[in-house]
Order: structure tokens, then C-alpha cells, then sequence
């Protein structure tokens, strides 16, 4: 006890506060090496946390960006940090020196959810021969799936039907879009992993959908908090508690990957994304090298729904309310899908090429909707440089998508909803090179050409049979942005009336 007394205190504080100093030093030198880009000044430990609002980042960089300039450094806690805006030095760090920077920083909340060296999933997994294994993997199922079988364009448009027949289910009567949104867009996910659709009422989905939504909402605050002080989650519990939404979702993905090794029949050709890795394990046994592990499994499709659910069907809840607050962009969508389509035939993705008007304004949707402002973390894996600043290995690096899809010089509207911008004077679609929602360079978004279809067919889809108006008496909703772990747009209500 006599330990604990104010005398006997002092020095073990001063020595504790000497201590950190000595080591937040150790951690800011690399601001001082010569053209390391410039940044806001960080206080001990916390670094700039607390200059920033982290519930409206893309506003808040913005701020520092025009105060020093498209690279800026920032010091989150005891991690180094480079923001990187606009297109130049973008497009330099992303694709001209993407060999540097295509790692991603170490996620120390993911650690607890069985990551390895062979079970690192897609997303998160560091720049080396485990993430080049599976994004190829990845890649050629997405591309590939429909040799033979149905193919995913095929899945889409039967979804987009159940879709429909669900809208018109709410006869008319105000609803809100996105929980039918989220099961259409989960549905083409659970098409490539579990080689089926679900019921929109399947108890199993519902429970996959509410664990993965979960997922999505404990990821945004509390994990940037644990990546910053990873030695919070040696607080009992705390580590558990954070992942038990990822947890449960790894539950469901395993007892489906059990169900299909049951009904695995190997004469034939894989069913579906599943089949085919399981195909994969089989010929990997014995090579120690090799990231077809079942764990690594649980993670890819586990990344497949958390990278490709929210982010389109939130893009597509935008479509809808951007329909409701321009409606005369509502009726040219239409006139163009009557007189290209017309009202019998479901669309098809061959549609698009006569389709100019309605492909600037899904273009659109997604540079106002912005619902992936600050892309997903790259880390150099060497000492780099852009535009003329140098970066250190292992420096954290924001791309701020925001930054270009929202350009001043780019844009003549940048913060209007306006499908023009991808229209030239005789109406052709055109996409300046600023439209980058889905990134760039090595770690591009895989997902993009299946987002694409889904966006175009499920727009023209509802557009085809319903008109969207908001319900009599509730006021005109706004279209700014709620910021979280993904820009989504307010809460609203519609009314879906069959044309
Ligand atoms: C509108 C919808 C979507 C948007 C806006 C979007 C956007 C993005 C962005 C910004 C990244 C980060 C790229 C980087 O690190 O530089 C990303 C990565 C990724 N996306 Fe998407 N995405 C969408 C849909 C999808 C879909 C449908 C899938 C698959 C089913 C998918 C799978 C992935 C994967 C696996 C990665 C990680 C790639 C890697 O690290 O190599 N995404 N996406």
C-alpha cells in the first residue's frame, strides 16, 4: 500500500510520462525527414485525433486539404498518415506507384476473427501472394460464373423481378426502400456464394442480413478506435464483444460451407463460388504456400458480402430519392427506357449502349450518392514518392475518392445532383476521368462490373413499372449525406405507383 502514497507516486508518473513522451517521439520522427508532406501540427499520443470530426471525415480533410494542399500528412494517434487528393496525385500514387502503395495497414480487431498467413481474405489482406491468390480467384469466379450454368446477369434479372413483385406487394402505400434494396442486393451476392437465392422472409437470411448490417455499424466507430490502441483490446471481453456481429456471420458462412461439402457432387462443374474454392482446398493439400485454406474460405465470402452489399444497395436507396426529388430526370429515365426497352421485355445489360441518358444518370447517382468517400486504407510497402513528397514504408495512405468525385475543376455542379456531367453536347455518355467511386489501380474495387449490372438493371427495372413520388403530405426529404462507415443518404418514405 505504502507503494500507492504521493511521494512514492511522483516519480513513477514523471517516469511513465518521460516513457510515452520518448516513444510519441520515436513516432513523429518520420515528420520531420525532409519533403515529408505537411500537415497540422499533432499534440502528444493523440496525434491530430482530435482536430478531426470523424462524423463528417470527407469534410473535415477537406478543410485541411485547402489549407496544405493535395498531400497532407496527419498523425491518427501513433499512426502515420498521408491523405492524397485529386486526380494528379491519385492517379500517381494508385496506378503509377502502385507497387508501393497497394498494402493495406494491419487491422488489429481482425486478428481475433481467425486471420493467418494463409487466412487473410481479400480486402484487408497485406499486398503479397495470399491477396494476389484470391483477388485472381476471385476475379476469374466472378467472371467466369455462368460457364455452363446460369449466368450472374441471368441472376440479376430474375432478382430484380422478385424486386419488383416486392414493391408492388406495398401497393402504393409509403415504405421505406432499403430494407428490400439490401435483400435484392444480398440475394446476387448469396447467388455466387451459396449458389441460391433466399425468400425475402427465410428466417436464415434475415439473420444474415440483420448479422451483416450489424458488422457494417460496429465497424465504424469502435474499430478505428482499437486499430489506434490495439492494447485496448487486451481489456477482457472487449474483443468479443466488438466482433461478436462478425462472429455470428462467420457462424452462418460456415454452416453453409458444411451444407455444401454434403451435397458436393464432383462429377459435376462447381455450383458456385463455394464449390469452386472448396475444389481449390483440395488440390492445395500438402502445399504449405497456398491460401486455399477452409478459414480463408469463411473470410473471402465474408468480405464478397461485406464489400459488395452495402455499398451497392445503398447507392441504389440514392437512385430512388434522387428519382423522388428530380422528377423530371424521373420522366426523360423513363421516355428513354419506353422507347428503347418499352414495357414487356425485362432490361438487359446489351440495353445500356442505347441507353445514354439513363447510364449518366446512374453515373451520377453515384458521384453525388460519394458513398464510398474515403475509399479503404492502402499502406505503402516501400519509401515512395508523389508529387514530388516522400513517403516512408508503412505510412497509412487515405485516398480520398470524395476529393475527385466532388472536384471544383471537374464538375461544373460538383455538389448538385446534375446527369449532364456525363453527357457531351450531342447527348453521348462520356465519364471524365475524375469518376472514380470504385478506386484505382491494383486494389480496385473487383466487384465493379458486377455493381454495375445490378445498378443499371435494378434502376431501369423499378423504372419500368413503378413511378416513385414522395407519399401525400410527408415533407420533400433532403439529400444530404448521413456520414458513417459509408455516406448513406437520410432516412425517407416513398410511394411506388405501377405505371
Ligand atoms: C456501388 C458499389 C461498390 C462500390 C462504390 C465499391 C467501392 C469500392 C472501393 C472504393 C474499394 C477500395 C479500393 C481500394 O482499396 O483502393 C473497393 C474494394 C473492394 N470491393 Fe467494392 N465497391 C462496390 C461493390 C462491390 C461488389 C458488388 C463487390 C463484390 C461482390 C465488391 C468487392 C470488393 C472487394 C473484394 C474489394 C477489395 C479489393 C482488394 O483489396 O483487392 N465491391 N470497393
Amino acid at each position: 500500500m505504502g507503494l500507492l502514497t504521493g511521494e512514492a507516486l511522483m516519480p513513477v508518473a514523471v517516469a511513465v510520462a518521460v516513457f510515452l513522451l520518448l516513444v510519441d517521439l520515436m513516432h513523429r520522427r518520420t515528420r520531420w525527414a525532409a519533403r515529408y508532406p505537411p500537415g497540422p501540427v499533432p499534440v502528444p499520443v493523440l496525434g491530430n485525433l482530435l482536430q478531426l470530426d470523424f462524423q463528417a471525415m470527407p469534410y473535415s480533410l477537406g478543410r485541411l486539404r485547402r489549407r496544405f494542399g493535395d498531400v497532407f500528412s496527419l498523425q491518427m494517434a501513433w499512426t502515420p498518415v498521408v491523405v492524397l487528393n485529386g486526380l494528379q496525385a491519385v492517379r500517381e500514387a494508385l496506378v503509377l506507384r502502385g507497387e508501393d502503395t497497394s498494402d493495406r495497414p494491419p487491422m488489429s480487431v481482425y486478428q481475433h476473427l481467425g486471420f493467418g498467413p494463409r487466412a487473410q481474405g481479400v480486402i484487408t489482406a497485406p499486398y503479397g501472394h495470399a491477396w494476389r491468390e484470391q483477388r485472381r480467384f476471385s476475379v476469374s469466379t466472378l467472371r467466369n460464373f455462368g460457364v455452363g450454368k446460369k449466368s450472374l446477369e441471368q441472376w440479376v434479372t430474375e432478382e430484380a423481378a422478385c424486386l419488383c413483385a416486392a414493391f408492388a406487394a406495398q401497393a402504393g402505400r409509403p415504405f421505406s426502400p432499403d430494407v428490400l434494396l439490401n435483400k435484392a442486393v444480398g440475394n446476387v451476392i448469396a447467388s455466387l456464394t451459396h449458389g441460391r437465392r433466399f425468400e425475402y422472409d427465410d428466417p436464415v437470411f434475415l439473420k444474415l442480413l440483420l448479422v451483416e448490417a450489424a458488422r457494417t455499424e460496429e465497424t465504424s466507430s469502435l474499430r478505428q478506435v482499437l486499430n489506434a490502441f490495439p492494447v485496448l483490446l487486451r481489456i477482457p471481453g472487449l474483443a468479443s464483444k466488438v466482433l461478436s456481429g462478425p462472429k455470428e456471420f462467420m457462424v452462418l458462412i460456415h454452416e453453409m460451407v458444411a451444407e455444401h461439402r454434403e451435397t458436393r457432387d464432383a462429377a459435376q462443374p462447381p455450383r458456385d463460388l463455394t464449390d469452386a474454392f472448396l475444389d481449390e482446398v483440395e488440390k492445395a493439400k500438402g502445399n504449405p504456400e497456398s491460401s486455399f485454406t477452409e478459414e480463408n474460405l469463411l473470410l473471402v465470402v465474408a468480405d464478397l458480402f461485406f464489400a459488395g452489399l452495402v455499398t451497392t444497395s445503398t447507392t441504389l436507396v440514392w437512385a430512388l430519392l434522387l428519382m423522388l426529388l428530380h422528377p423530371d430526370v424521373q420522366r426523360r429515365v423513363q421516355e428513354e427506357i419506353d422507347e428503347v426497352i418499352g414495357q414487356v421485355r425485362p432490361p438487359e445489360m446489351e440495353d445500356q449502349a442505347r441507353m445514354p441518358f439513363t447510364t449518366a444518370v446512374v453515373h451520377e447517382v453515384q458521384r453525388f450518392g460519394d458513398v464510398v468517400p474515403l475509399g479503404v486504407p492502402h499502406m505503402t510497402s516501400r519509401d515512395t514518392e508523389v508529387q514530388g513528397f516522400l513517403i516512408p514504408k508503412g505510412t497509412t495512405l487515405i485516398i480520398n475518392l470524395s476529393s475527385l468525385l466532388k472536384d471544383e475543376a471537374v464538375w461544373e455542379q460538383p455538389f448538385r445532383f446534375h446527369p449532364e456531367h456525363f453527357l457531351d453536347a450531342q447527348g453521348r455518355f462520356v465519364k471524365p476521368e475524375a469518376f472514380m467511386p470504385f478506386s484505382a489501380g491494383r486494389r480496385l474495387c473487383l466487384g465493379e462490373p458486377l455493381a454495375r449490372m445490378e445498378l443499371f438493371l435494378f434502376f431501369t427495372c423499378l423504372l419500368q413499372r413503378f413511378s416513385f413520388s414522395v407519399p401525400a403530405g410527408q415533407p420533400q426529404p433532403s439529400d444530404h449525406g448521413v456520414y458513417g462507415l459509408l455516406v448513406s443518404p437520410p432516412p425517407y418514405q416513398l410511394c411506388a405507383v405501377p405505371r
